[in-house]
Order: structure tokens, then C-alpha cells, then sequence
């Protein structure tokens, strides 16, 4: 006897509702911290987990399958073997080499590309039509290894780029003008890392935007204020490192809201790392950054038409150039 009896005159079963997986590749801090975030805003029917270390590995997915009595209910898989996250609709990438106190992102890019290479093409064979989140460092650089190792089209690859930095910025300018962060609209673009491009003209507050009306009230040194906030989340990473060693819940609640708008087909609209080649005077070859991108279902749907200032386009043009020279000596 089973444990449910079935009720007289039922239809048989309708097919299942669309059924969602998302793949997480690395399962340290930050990939530890985006799937516990899944989990808790219920953003798939199905997780598998993939890192080189096994027991580790099945640590991690005990440790969240024992909290199945308080979360939505997901079926939670893990495996070194990439066959696990076969039929995926999103592959998050957080596998790599950290920063230690002090060190650049730019400083990890050998020793994570030669990850990348083991890592990207059982992943793309495995879950052909997924969109690829890259969030390992350097991303910006990592996220356009992502694209040419899948062979995948651009819209499909991404990289969580400055979503964690305007997160950052928006929390600092909501904490100097005491409101709530989820009132102040500001982008930061570029490269995720020390040479991101604050949009100033992008700053609103309840919508209104911040520069306009500091002009009107001739507050001059709130544009010295932002220009220091910007600066303090250039320094955030190096500081909470130093601090605790890693990042991990802020970059674990960015990529998450990421995964839904993708998921959920929200067409909300992120800075994240995406082909930038065309946008801004950027040329000279093929090079991922943040700029503000619609994203759906369908992964990126387009490019919003920001207006930045000569010295911003010439800032993002510098980023670019930057990122260009180090990919042209990888070779891929
Ligand atoms: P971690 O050291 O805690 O975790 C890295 C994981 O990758 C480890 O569990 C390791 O076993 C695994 N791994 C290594 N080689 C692998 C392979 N070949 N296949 C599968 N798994 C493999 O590091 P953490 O703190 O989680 O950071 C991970 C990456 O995320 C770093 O590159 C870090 O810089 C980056 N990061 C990016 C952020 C962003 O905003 N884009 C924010 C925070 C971290
Ligand atoms: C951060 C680094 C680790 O911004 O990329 O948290």
C-alpha cells in the first residue's frame, strides 16, 4: 500500500510544470553562499552541485538537504562527475582561485583560466541551450573565456560584473542620504575591479536624480562625497578580504537576483559583464564589461542606450583597452 491512496474519479497526472535547474560549479564561499540563496527564494525545482574536492562536495549537500523541513522543496544533486548538471537552464560558475589580502583580481586570471578550460566544456556538452553566470575572477576576462570555450552566442554568456559593485554603491549613497537602498537607482560599468566607471548621471532617489539637483542647490561637495563613495566600493573587496578573508553573502544575494530575473523572465534591467564590442566607441576585439543589459529568459536582450560623459566613455574605452591586451596574451 502506498502512502497515498488516490481519490475516485482523478485524471491522470498533467505533465509537470516547467521544470528548472540550476548547475553551481564550485562550492566554497561564494558558491556556497548563491546556493543557500536559491534554496531560500525558491528559485528552482532541481540544484546540482559540481567541485573537484568530493568530500567537501557531499558535505555541502548533506549539510543543505538536512534543511529540506524549512525550505521549499528542491531536489539537491552533487557530483565531480559534470554529468550531473546535465539539461541545466543555468550554469553559475564560482570555481577558481581567491584573492588573498591585497591581491588584484587581474592577479588570479592564469591560474583560473586553465580551470576554465576543464571546467566550461563538459558544462556547455552537458547543457547545450543554458545560459552561462560566470562569477569566478577575474570575471570580466573569465566570462569571455566562458563564451569562446562554449562556443555558445553571446547573449547566452554573462558575468556578474559590477551587479555586486552597484549593490555596493547604492547601499553607501542609501546610507549617506538615509534612505532605503531599494530607492536609489546608480550603475556602476565597466570592468567589476579597480577601474569600474561610476555613471553619475545614472544616481536617482525616489527618481530624482541626484546630480541635477545637487546643481539646483549648488551643493558642491556632495559631488566630492559621491566620488569618495566610489572610491569606498572600489576599496570594498580588499577590505572585507582583509577583514574575513573572502566575500560571500553580498555576491551570494547579486547572483541570486540575477538567477530570478533570467528565470522568472523579468526583463529587469543589471549591470553584468556582457560582449561590449560596438557600444561607446569600444573596438579592437571581442571584450566583455558591465554595461546596464536587460535580461530575460533568454539571457540578455539587450543593451540600455545610457548617455555617459566623454571622460566616462573614455574611462569604459581605457577598461577595455586594459582587458583586451591581457586576453590578447592568452591565446584563446
Ligand atoms: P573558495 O576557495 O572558497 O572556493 C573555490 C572552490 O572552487 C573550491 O571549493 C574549490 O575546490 C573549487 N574548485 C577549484 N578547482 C575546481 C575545478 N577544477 N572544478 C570544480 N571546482 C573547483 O573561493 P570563493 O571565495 O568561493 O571564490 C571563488 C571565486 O569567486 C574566486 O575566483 C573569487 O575571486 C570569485 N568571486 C567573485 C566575485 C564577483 O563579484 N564576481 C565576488 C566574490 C568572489
Ligand atoms: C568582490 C571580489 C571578490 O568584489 O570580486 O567581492
Amino acid at each position: 500500500q502506498a502512502f497515498f491512496k488516490p481519490i475516485q474519479n482523478a485524471a491522470p497526472p498533467s505533465p509537470t510544470t516547467r521544470h528548472i535547474k540550476i548547475s553551481v560549479i564550485g562550492v566554497g564561499n561564494v558558491g556556497m553562499a548563491i546556493a543557500q540563496t536559491i534554496l531560500t527564494q525558491d528559485l528552482a525545482d532541481e540544484l546540482a552541485l559540481v567541485d573537484a574536492k568530493p568530500d567537501k562536495l557531499r558535505g555541502e549537500m548533506l549539510d543543505l538537504q538536512h534543511a529540506a523541513a524549512f525550505l521549499p522543496r528542491t531536489n539537491i544533486r552533487a557530483s565531480v562527475d559534470y554529468s550531473v548538471t546535465a539539461a541545466s537552464d543555468l550554469c553559475i560558475v564560482t570555481a577558481g582561485a581567491r584573492q588573498l589580502p591585497g591581491e588584484s583580481r587581474l592577479n588570479l586570471l592564469h591560474r583560473n583560466v586553465s580551470l576554465f578550460q576543464t571546467i566550461i566544456p563538459p558544462l556547455a556538452r552537458y547543457s547545450p541551450d543554458s545560459i552561462l553566470l560566470i562569477v569566478s575572477n577575474p570575471v570580466d576576462i573569465l566570462t569571455y573565456i566562458a563564451w569562446k570555450l562554449s562556443g555558445f552566442p553571446s547573449n547566452r554568456v554573462i558575468g556578474s560584473g559590477t551587479n555586486l559593485d552597484s549593490s555596493r554603491f547604492r547601499f553607501l549613497i542609501a546610507d549617506h542620504l538615509d534612505v532605503n537602498a531599494q530607492d536609489v537607482q546608480a550603475y556602476i560599468v565597466g570592468e567589476h575591479g579597480d577601474s569600474s566607471v561610476a555613471l553619475w548621471s545614472s544616481i536617482s532617489v525616489g527618481g530624482v536624480p541626484v546630480l541635477s539637483f545637487l546643481k539646483n542647490q549648488q551643493i558642491k561637495y556632495e559631488k566630492e562625497t559621491l566620488e569618495h563613495i566610489h572610491k569606498t566600493v572600489v576599496d570594498s573587496a580588499y577590505e572585507v578580504i582583509s577583514l574575513k578573508g573572502y566575500t560571500s553573502w553580498a555576491i551570494g544575494y547579486s547572483v541570486a537576483s540575477l538567477a530570478r530575473t533570467i528565470l522568472r523572465d523579468q526583463r529587469r534591467v543589471h549591470p553584468i559583464s556582457v560582449i561590449a564590442r560596438g557600444f561607446h566607441g569600444i573596438e579592437g576585439g571581442d571584450v566583455f564589461l558591465s554595461l546596464p543589459a536587460q535580461l530575460g529568459r533568454g539571457g540578455v536582450l539587450g543593451v540600455a542606450n545610457v548617455c555617459l560623459t566623454e571622460e566616462e566613455a573614455q574611462k569604459l574605452r581605457h577598461s577595455a583597452q586594459t582587458i583586451l591586451e591581457l586576453q590578447s596574451q592568452l591565446g584563446v
